[in-house]
């Protein structure tokens, strides 16, 4: 049985990475009917990323004996003004989502939950690595973004990413 705060917070969880899928999806969708395909496979792929998370939490609460109660998932809220603009709620969406993987994480250290401490250390580096993306594609926006082959070449490059199913099995 998992204390009831690191269950709950584990629950929320669930529901807080679907709707990052949602939001990249959004995102995707943005642009596309911006005709930045590249950049639109590349937040498909972060979605797809995102509700393979959605489901490692998922999974983890039902090999421990909890009920997963699925809510509603919100609306994305990011304001979509410009391509680069886009990338700046990604970085920040990122940021929001590790400040709520530690709050997990600390509570489940405050109850000596060691077990779910292990499991949170994926998403926690997986975290790093999502803030570590959103920042380089940020920068990589700015040195080339202005420019419009400079651009056409980096959306090449976006498209390239192929989608991968996470380390972390349960
Ligand atoms: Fe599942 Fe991008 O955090």
């Amino acid at each position: 049985m998992l204390d009831r705060k690191v269950a709950q917070l584990l629950s929320q969880q669930v529901n807080k990475e679907f709707y990052s899928a949602y939001l990249y999806l959004d995102f995707s969708n943005y642009y596309y009917g911006e005709g930045l395909d590249g950049f639109g496979s590349w937040y498909k792929i972060q979605a797809q990323e995102e509700r393979d998370h959605a489901m490692l939490f998922m999974q983890y609460l039902q090999n421990n004996g909890e009920k997963v109660v699925l809510e509603a998932i919100d609306k994305p809220s990011a304001a979509l003004d410009s391509a680069k603009a886009v990338l700046a709620e990604a970085l920040e969406h990122e940021r929001y989502v590790t400040g709520l993987i530690h709050e997990i994480y600390d509570a489940a250290y405050g109850v000596k939950d060691f077990r779910t401490m292990q499991f949170l250390d994926w998403f926690v580096k997986e975290q790093g690595e999502e803030e570590t993306n959103a920042e380089g594609l940020i920068k990589k926006f700015e040195l080339f973004g202005d420019d419009p082959k400079s651009l056409y070449m980096l959306d090449n490059e976006m498209a390239g990413r192929t989608y991968a199913a996470p380390s972390l099995t349960l």
